[in-house]
C-alpha cells in the first residue's frame, strides 16, 4: 500500500497567516516523506455556507495562490480543485447509502446548528449540505483511498467518521477502502490573531498571508496588547505579538525577546520585531504569488492539470465500487 496524504482547504475568504501557518506549511513539509500527495480545493464544500458567486470564484483563485506560492509543486504533488472531479461526488452518493442517519446527527458542526434553534424547529435554517457535510468529506479522502490525513484537532471527529462509512462499505460489500489515519496538529498550536483568539475569518481578527507590506504592517500594529508603557516589564507568555513571533523564529531569537520583554521593550517595537520577522518569511511568498496573480491561464492550466491526474485515480476506484455494488454492465 502506498503511502499517500491528502487534505484539503474550504474556499470561502481569502486565506490567513493562521491558514499558512496551520495548515498549508505543515501539509507541504509532511508530502515530503510520503509517496504521493494530493491537495485540494474543497469549493464544494464551500457552497454549503456561502451563495456568493463572486466571493467562490474569488477564494478558489486565492486560496489556489497561497498553496502555489507557498511552495506546493504541481509536478510532484496532485492539486486540483474538488468540483473539476465529479467522481466525488458520486462516491459521496455510494457512502450516504451505507452511512447511518444517526451517526450524521451526532456532528459536531450539526449539532452546533441544532443548538442555536432551541425553542424552534431545531433544522431551521439547515441544508441537507449541512447535515451531510461529513459523508463528503469521507468521499473526499475515500476517492484515492488515502492513508493520512493531516487536519486541524477540530476535524478529528470527521475523519472518525470517515473510517467508520470506510469499515461500514468494506463489511456490506467488499474490502475497498483503506482506513485513513488523521494526522493531527498538537492541541496547544493556536495562531492568535490580532485579538488573542484562535485567527479565523469568522472573528474577523485575521493577519492576510498575501497582502502588500504596508498592509501586513497594518495588520501588526493593530494586535491587542495592554497599556504598559516603555520601559514597564512585560509578561511574554501572555503576550500575542510574542505567541506569533514564535512561530517564526529561531530558539535563540526567541530567548532574545524573551529578555527584551523582562527589560520593557515597547510596544511599537515588539511589534515592528515581529512584523520584520513574518515580512521576512512570507517575502518570497508574496514574490512568487505577485508573479502568478495576473496570470489566470496558468493557474487554470495548473487545476486542470491536476484534476486530470486526479480523475485517473477516481474513475479506476470508481469502476471497482460500480462494480461490487452491482452498477455494471448486464452480464
Ligand atoms: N472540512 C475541512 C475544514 O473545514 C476541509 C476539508 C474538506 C478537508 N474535505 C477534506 C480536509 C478532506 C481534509 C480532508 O477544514
Amino acid at each position: 500500500m502506498k503511502k499517500r496524504i491528502l487534505t484539503g482547504i474550504t474556499t470561502t475568504g481569502v486565506p490567513h497567516l493562521g491558514n499558512y501557518l496551520g495548515a498549508i506549511k505543515p501539509a507541504l513539509s509532511l508530502a515530503k516523506d510520503f509517496e504521493e500527495s494530493f491537495f485540494f480545493l474543497a469549493d464544494y464544500h464551500a457552497i454549503i455556507k456561502n451563495n456568493n458567486k463572486t466571493q467562490i470564484k474569488d477564494s478558489v483563485k486565492s486560496v489556489a495562490l497561497a498553496w502555489l506560492s507557498a511552495g506546493l509543486d504541481p509536478n510532484k504533488s496532485i492539486f486540483y480543485r474538488q468540483s473539476d472531479v465529479p467522481e466525488i461526488l458520486e462516491l459521496s452518493w455510494i457512502l450516504t447509502c451505507v452511512t447511518a442517519k444517526g451517526l450524521m446527527n451526532r456532528a459536531h458542526a450539526y449539532k452546533a446548528a441544532t443548538a442555536i434553534n432551541k425553542n424552534e424547529d431545531i433544522d431551521k435554517g439547515i441544508s441537507m449540505g449541512l447535515f451531510s457535510y461529513p459523508v463528503l468529506m469521507a468521499a473526499d479522502i475515500l476517492m484515492f483511498n488515502t492513508t493520512h490525513v493531516p487536519v486541524g484537532s477540530d476535524q478529528i471527529q470527521h475523519i472518525e467518521m470517515t473510517r467508520d462509512i470506510a469499515g461500514r462499505f468494506n463489511h456490506i460489500y467488499k474490502k475497498i477502502f483503506n482506513l485513513p489515519e488523521a494526522i493531527i496538529q498538537s492541541e496547544d498550536f493556536v495562531i492568535p490573531g490580532i485579538d488573542g483568539r484562535k485567527m479565523s475569518k469568522s472573528y474577523n481578527n485575521v493577519i492576510p498571508l498575501l497582502s502588500d507590506e504596508k498592509k501586513l504592517r497594518k495588520s501588526i500594529m493593530k494586535i491587542i496588547t495592554n497599556s504598559l508603557e516603555p520601559g514597564e516589564p512585560k509578561d511574554y507568555k501572555t503576550c500575542n505579538v510574542f505567541a506569533l513571533y514564535c512561530n517564526f523564529a529561531s530558539k535563540e531569537d526567541i530567548e532574545v525577546f524573551k529578555n527584551e520583554y523582562i527589560e520593557g521593550i515597547s510596544w511599537s517595537d515588539a511589534k515592528q520585531k515581529l512584523f520584520e520577522i513574518i515580512n521576512n518569511d512570507v517575502a518570497p511568498i508574496r514574490e512568487r504569488y505577485l508573479s502568478m496573480v495576473d496570470d489566470n491561464d496558468y493557474i487554470n492550466d495548473v487545476l486542470n492539470d491536476g484534476s486530470k491526474k486526479a480523475r485517473v485515480h477516481a474513475k479506476e476506484l470508481l469502476d471497482q465500487l460500480r462494480d461490487s455494488i452491482g452498477l455494471s454492465e448486464i452480464k
